[in-house]
C-alpha cells in the first residue's frame, strides 16, 4: 500500500538538506504541481517556480496555472517565451528534434533563471513512464520526454526529481493527500501543442489545434458531468493531410483533426475509449463548423502498444 504522508515526509526531510535555493519548472499539471508543494514545505521562498509560457499551451492554461502558484508558498515567476520557441521550431518537422528543441529552451531558461537568482538546482516532476520510455542503457528510445530526453548533456543545475520510482496514480494519490485540485485533472506532454501538431509547428496550426482541443475537451466533460466514465486522457490531434470537402456550395480544400481519448492506468499501456457515436458526431460538427480551414475529423481507435498515447 502506498502511504502517502510517509512519502511526503520522507521527500520534505531530503529537501530540507538542499543549500540554497532551488528552481522548479512547473506546467501546471499534476506531477510539477505536487513537487513543487513538497518542495514549497521544505524551502519555501527558497523555492522559485518557473512556468514558461512557450505558447504551445491550451486555451486559459496561463491564467489556470497562475492561480495554483501565486496561492502558494513560494516564489513565482512567469516567463513568456512564445517567440523564442516559435522561432527555433520554425521548419522543423521531425518529432524528436521538436522535443530536443524545446528540451533544450526550458533549460535555457531555467539556467538562466537559475543565475540570476543564485540557485542551484532544478527539481523536477520526472515520473517514472517519462524515463522508462526515453530509454538509456538497454532500453529502446520511444520517444524522448522533455523532462528527461531533452535535457542536454552539460546542464549546469544539478537534478531533483523527488517523484522519479512513481506512476501517474500514485502522483494522483499524493495530490488528493496534499488537496491540489490539480488531482483529476488529464495529462499533458511537457512539449505542449507542439506534439499534437504533426509537422511544422505555426501560428495557424497552433490556432487550429488550441481551438480543436479545447472542443473536444469541453464535449467528454460535459458527458463526465452527466455520468460517462471519464476517460484518462481525450484532446485533438493536427495532421498534415488535407483533403476534398465542401463548404456551402463551394469545394473545400482542408486540414484534418484525429481525436484522441484513451483509458489507462499507468500511461504505460492504454485502449481507445468507446466513446459514444453521438458524442463524436457532436466533436465533429463543432470542430468542422468553428474552425476555418478543418473539413474532416477521424478517431484514432489504436491501443498502447503499438500507437504511443500522443502521436509524436
Ligand atoms: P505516450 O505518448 O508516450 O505518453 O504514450 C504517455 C503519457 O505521457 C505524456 N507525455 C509526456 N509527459 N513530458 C511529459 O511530462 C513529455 O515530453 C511527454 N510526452 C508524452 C502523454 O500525454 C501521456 O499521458
Amino acid at each position: 500500500m502506498f502511504d502517502e504522508a510517509a512519502f511526503i515526509k520522507k521527500s520534505v526531510d531530503e529537501l530540507k538538506k538542499l543549500e540554497g535555493k532551488a528552481v522548479i519548472a512547473v506546467s501546471g499539471g499534476v506531477d510539477s504541481t505536487v513537487v513543487a508543494k513538497i518542495g514549497s514545505m521544505a524551502l519555501g521562498k527558497n523555492l522559485i517556480a518557473v512556468y514558461v509560457d512557450t505558447g504551445l499551451m491550451r486555451i486559459g492554461e496561463s491564467l489556470r496555472v497562475s492561480k495554483i502558484f501565486e496561492k502558494m508558498d513560494l516564489k513565482f515567476l512567469k516567463v513568456d517565451a512564445k517567440e523564442e520557441f516559435l522561432k527555433e521550431l520554425k521548419g522543423v518537422s521531425n518529432p524528436e528534434k521538436k522535443r530536443k528543441i524545446i528540451g533544450r529552451l526550458f533549460i535555457k531558461i531555467f539556467e538562466r533563471i537559475a543565475e540570476k537568482e543564485g540557485a542551484k538546482y532544478l527539481l523536477q516532476g520526472t515520473i517514472a513512464p517519462d524515463w522508462i520510455e526515453s530509454g538509456g542503457g538497454l532500453r529502446d528510445t520511444i520517444k524522448s520526454h522533455h523532462n528527461v530526453g531533452g535535457l542536454p548533456l552539460n546542464i549546469k543545475l544539478k537534478i531533483i526529481e523527488p517523484l522519479r520510482d512513481l506512476y501517474k496514480d500514485e502522483v494522483r494519490k499524493l495530490a488528493r493527500f496534499l488537496n491540489l485540485k490539480v488531482a483529476e485533472s488529464q495529462p499533458f506532454p511537457g512539449p505542449g501543442l507542439a506534439v499534437r501538431i504533426i509537422g511544422e509547428v505555426t501560428e495557424e496550426r497552433l490556432d487550429i489545434i488550441r481551438k480543436a482541443c479545447n472542443i473536444v475537451e469541453e464535449e467528454i466533460d460535459k458527458e463526465v458531468k452527466k455520468g460517462m466514465e471519464k476517460p484518462w486522457q481525450y484532446f485533438a490531434v493536427l495532421l498534415p493531410v488535407k483533403s476534398v470537402g465542401i463548404h456551402g456550395d463551394a469545394r473545400a480544400y482542408g486540414y484534418t483533426i484525429a481525436i484522441r481519448s484513451v483509458d489507462s492506468i499507468d500511461a504505460m499501456t492504454a485502449s481507445f475509449t468507446k466513446l459514444p457515436y453521438s458524442l463524436l458526431e457532436k466533436i465533429s460538427i463543432r470542430i468542422t463548423d468553428e474552425i476555418k480551414n478543418v473539413n474532416r475529423v477521424v478517431y484514432d481507435i489504436t491501443n498502447k502498444p503499438p500507437a504511443t498515447i500522443e502521436w509524436e
